[in-house]
């Protein structure tokens, strides 16, 4: 399909040789970068805005910024004013899924890319076409001296369908700048009408298309614009975004108009440079050098053609993915949360083990896009230490997950190895969805159905890509709109539901509420509370239990509504923080408000109704706000803000937020840190670093109120939480000194003095990299480190007096205060210290019996008989099996009155076993050792045998079972009911 780029013909049929180079003298891509921003800025009073972010953070219809416009999306909408009425950028674009996708052409040809720059400039309502059209021309022939020969302009021809006329303006616009009749040509919807995704801004649009050929006479090439032809290839788009694309595919004018422009600089960079493929110019060399130079293979030839071929295409894949990979580690995208980063980055792993024999080339590949685009995007060199953590631990991660592939997947591969391209150690569903696929296949299919498709995804967890790929294996295509139709099925169905409540269908009469004053409150320094107002309002709607609107009134009968406010203080649930409580008043009677949520700007209370007054819509009520649970949410909230900071601070290692939930009871965090696991020191650490901001440093908070186009100035200082869509407007940057600075929604201290105090009541490991971080603030803080330093106090008491003499009672006591410790709101790192010194207490006793291991056994054996001297039967828990590698049972039981029926149980390396004798007198129908320890044992699962040769009716044991040291104690003690139950009743 493309051309072999060392030979052609020219025009007149005659073979010439092309060098890749068509011309030597040629600008660096910085240079060429430069002039066009001059040309807008200086030349043309533009204003400069940095390149958004890769990440969409405020738009949840893109999974990548895939275009200039992206940040403009609100201004054209007419939600967001501009801040500047003309302004132009290079923006970072990734396309490699939705509606741009290039993903499966990148390498094989030489101009499509995974990550390429979009130099754009932008109107808002300041020029239109003409002018936009004059400038384009001009910086092409003027400033970057492109022969007009060289270049073809396109406009809209018009669509019936759609109702929309050819765009005639436009193409005049042309003919007037001078542009020849017969390089001026009109296409339809598909070339010339753009829009961004499904539903959007749109608008017709012209484009400046180049010969990159070099002009051996004046033929037209007309015919072979937008034809996907390599060397004639669309470098400029200029969008007149007039347009709106409705989610029910209408298109409908937008009241005002807009410029929308996009150049593609790697075309541009590669034309101007005298290239005939864009991985020539200076943006890419030096990627296959470093390569070539790592790897010591053969140096890239720049064919699409011959021999040389799959090597070059593999080079390019690599150099090209490495900008993609660079450009959204650098952005602060995570591997882990962003599926399509990592496969692409898997991709890249597999290229560079197959075709270059090196691990891992992304981290020799990344430093140098770094230096490529650094000056123009610094954050390359800002986060590339992250960068490269991540790219390390990736290829770990990767390598353990193929070391371990499961077995079924390598039957299937055996039996179908084109499947082996495919990461599928990373479905676990595969193999099930596999057998599926098989039977379904069967049946002669050449498609796999909208239906197949959604349920191989939705049942086994396959994505999309991977079903086209496995569809391409089999030869068959994939129904994609009809899996995307059962995918919004899908989505509308989730939608429906709020908070596991029926969904309420909201009546657009019903106003919004006015929710502001939740952020208004007043610290009372002497009560420790954040104190809020109560407020006057009225009632707009009631809604009942199930959702459906309640006409005017409820009566005190109906016990669970939800009401909606003209304004309301309440917090509703929202940025993992639960909602307020309090009340809704009503002629002085109570209402307690229990939870409150929010739809579309409605906030609804949820209430019990339990008063006698009759609620009406319309009424005026008061809504009162539970302070004391306000205040202990505030504390957490802010409390987890410090920790997010503080370990970021110490750790300098790749974080990131997965969730956090916010109650009046306590906090939790839950953080991924790619690099070595935390230890106990880091979070004693942690600890003190949050203790000592919020004892001593006594930072205040600081609000910022900005929107998505503000936030985006400042975003390489701002915590966000990857794979979250923030709203648009009225974006909360909440700050604390220095030291933290997140996008948040919740309630907030105005100093950390006022988190008065802090610890962690757990720090747990949640997988690989993840650690899910609790945390108690305020006075549950200080009973938690308060309640620590009495157990601490009670085992040091302990260990001080801990023999052999007096073991059994100490042991005892240890084993209640581990109990205790389970189920105690305790600080974690006291914990930690407690259970140390439980050990040092069992080595204490230990040490000492060393020598007298069988004392313990008879000492203690010699209190249980006494102590059960008048009982029928004993079930014992042998408390000295703690401090032994190996107890001897039989010899325990031995140690027993013989005319006693007896279990003895031992725990020794986290097993447990049991042994049981009867005597044989007391043998009964009902009562033997197998029956008896059975009734023990099925509590742990366990199966009872008696020894070799012995009658199972005297004596029986337990086999072994591992049981966890934190579930011990309850299951021994349900172990022991049973057992006595069934003694006292049949013995
Ligand atoms: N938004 C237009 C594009 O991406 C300029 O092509």
């Amino acid at each position: 399909m493309y051309l072999n780029r060392n030979l052609l013909k020219n025009r007149k049929g005659f073979k010439i040789l092309l060098n890749r180079n068509y011309s030597t003298k040629h600008n660096s891509s910085n240079v060429i970068r430069q002039q066009f921003l001059d040309f807008f800025i200086k030349d043309n009073q533009h204003e400069f805005v940095k390149s958004s972010s890769v990440i969409p953070f405020c738009d949840k219809t893109l999974s990548f910024t895939n275009s200039g416009m992206n940040q403009f999306k609100n201004i054209f909408l007419g939600y967001q004013k501009p801040a500047y009425p003309k302004v132009a950028n290079t923006q970072k674009c990734i396309r490699v899924g939705g509606k741009h996708n290039d993903l499966s052409i990148v390498g094989s040809d030489s101009y499509h890319h995974t990550f390429f720059e979009m130099l754009g400039n932008w109107s808002f309502g300041d020029y239109f076409k003409k002018e936009a059209c004059e400038m384009a021309y001009k910086l092409l022939t003027e400033v970057y001296k492109i022969s007009p020969d060289r270049l073809y302009v396109t406009y809209f021809s018009g669509d019936a369908e759609n109702n929309l006329d050819p765009d005639l303006e436009c193409r005049d616009i042309w003919l007037n700048i001078g542009v020849k009749k017969d390089r001026i040509i009109g296409f339809g919807m598909k070339d010339n009408f753009w829009e961004m995704g499904k539903s959007g801004p749109c608008g017709p649009c012209t484009e400046i298309h180049i010969d990159h050929l070099p002009t051996f006479d004046s033929v037209n090439r007309g015919y072979d614009v937008n034809m996907d032809k390599s060397d004639l290839t669309e470098i400029w788009n200029i969008v007149f975004i007039q347009n709106y694309r409705r989610n029910d595919g209408k298109i409908e004018n937008l009241q005002e108009k807009f410029i929308d422009t996009g150049m593609g600089f790697e075309r541009l960079v590669a034309f101007l440079q005298g290239k005939s493929s864009n991985y020539d110019s200076d943006l890419f060399m030096p990627l296959f050098k470093k390569i070539e130079k790592i790897t010591h293979s053969a140096p890239y030839t720049g064919s699409f053609s011959g021999d040389d071929f799959k090597r070059d295409t593999s080079y390019r894949i690599l150099a090209d993915h490495s900008r993609m990979i660079a450009v959204c580690l650098a952005d602060g995208m995570f591997p882990e949360q962003n599926q399509k980063l990592r496969r692409i980055l898997r991709k890249c792993i597999n290229i560079s083990v197959k075709h270059f024999g090196h691990q891992n080339l992304m981290i020799e590949t990344v430093p140098v896009v770094a230096n490529i685009l650094g000056d123009t995007f610094p954050e390359l060199h800002q986060k590339l230490f992250n960068s490269l953590e991540i790219l390390k631990y990736e290829e770990e991660y990767f390598q353990s997950l193929k070391d371990s592939l499961s077995k079924g997947i390598k039957e299937i591969i055996n039996q179908n190895p084109k499947l082996n391209d495919l990461d599928l150690f990373e479905y676990p569903g595969f193999v099930p969805a596999y057998q599926d696929f098989n039977k379904y296949k069967k049946s002669n299919k050449k498609e796999i159905s909208g239906e197949m498709a959604f349920k191989l995804h939705s049942t086994y967890g396959l994505d999309i890509d991977l079903i086209e790929k496995l569809a391409e294996t089999e030869n068959m295509t994939v129904d994609i709109d009809g899996y995307e139709d059962h995918m919004e099925q899908m989505k509308n169905k989730l939608l429906e539901s709020v908070d596991g409540e029926k969904a309420i269908t909201l009546n657009d009469l019903i106003l919004s509420t006015q929710n502001d004053l939740k952020y208004e409150y007043s610290y009372d320094t002497s009560k420790h509370l954040f104190c809020t107002k109560p407020v006057q309002t009225k009632i707009l709607a009631l809604f009942d239990g199930n959702g459906s609107q309640i006409d005017s009134s409820v009566d005190a009968k109906t016990s669970s509504i939800r009401v909606v406010t003209e304004s309301s203080p309440f917090y509703y649930e929202s940025g993992g923080q639960e909602s307020d409580s309090g009340y809704l008043i009503k002629n002085g009677q109570q209402n307690r408000v229990n939870s409150v949520t929010s739809q579309k700007e409605r906030v609804f209370h949820s209430i019990h109704h339990d008063s006698k007054e009759v609620i009406t819509v319309g009424d005026s009520v008061e809504l009162k706000i539970d302070d004391t649970k306000r205040t202990a949410c505030t504390r957490n909230h802010s409390a987890t803000h410090i920790i997010n900071a503080v370990i970021r601070q110490l750790k300098k290692l790749p974080i990131y937020q997965k969730s956090s939930l916010v109650t009046s009871n306590q906090l939790k965090i839950e953080l991924a840190m790619i690099g070595p696991k935390l230890s106990e020191i880091d979070v004693r650490n942690i600890e003190e670093a949050v203790q000592k901001v919020i004892r001593n440093e006594s930072l205040d908070r600081k609000i910022e109120i900005v929107n998505s186009q503000q936030l985006q100035k400042q975003l390489d200082k701002i915590v966000m939480v990857p794979g979250e869509i923030y709203p648009d407007d009225n974006l909360r940057i909440i700050s604390f000194g220095d030291l933290s600075t997140e996008l948040c929604c919740g309630s907030h201290v105005h100093n950390t003095n006022q988190i008065e105090d802090f610890t962690f009541s757990s720090v747990k490991s949640t997988g690989r990299t993840s650690y899910l971080f609790t945390g108690l603030t305020a006075n549950a803080a200080r009973r938690a480190i308060q309640k620590g330093d009495e157990v601490i106090d009670e085992l040091n008491k302990l260990k001080e007096v801990a023999s052999l003499d007096n073991f059994n009672e100490t042991l005892s006591n240890v084993r209640r205060i581990s109990t205790e410790l389970m189920s105690m709101e305790i600080s974690y790192l006291k914990k930690l210290e407690c259970l140390k010194l439980i050990e040092a207490i069992k080595d204490q006793i230990k040490n000492e019996s060393r020598s007298a291991v069988s004392e313990l056994l008879d000492i203690e054996m010699k209190a249980v008989s006494d102590k059960n001297k008048d009982s029928k039967f004993i079930v014992h828990f042998l408390t000295c099996s703690e401090l032994m590698k190996n107890v001897s049972l039989q010899k325990a039981t031995r140690l027993i009155d013989d005319q006693k029926p007896v279990i003895i149980v031992s725990y020794v390396d986290d097993e447990v076993k049991a042994r049981c004798c009867v005597p044989q007198q007391l043998i009964n129908e009902k009562f033997d050792a197998e029956k008896w320890l059975k009734s023990f044992a099925d509590n742990l699962k366990s199966k009872v045998e008696p020894p070799k040769g012995q009658n199972k009716l005297e004596v029986c044991f337990m086999k072994g079972r591992k049981v966890k040291a934190d579930l011990f104690d309850s299951m021994l003690q349900t172990a022991t009911k049973s057992a006595e139950k069934f003694a006292s009743e049949n013995c």
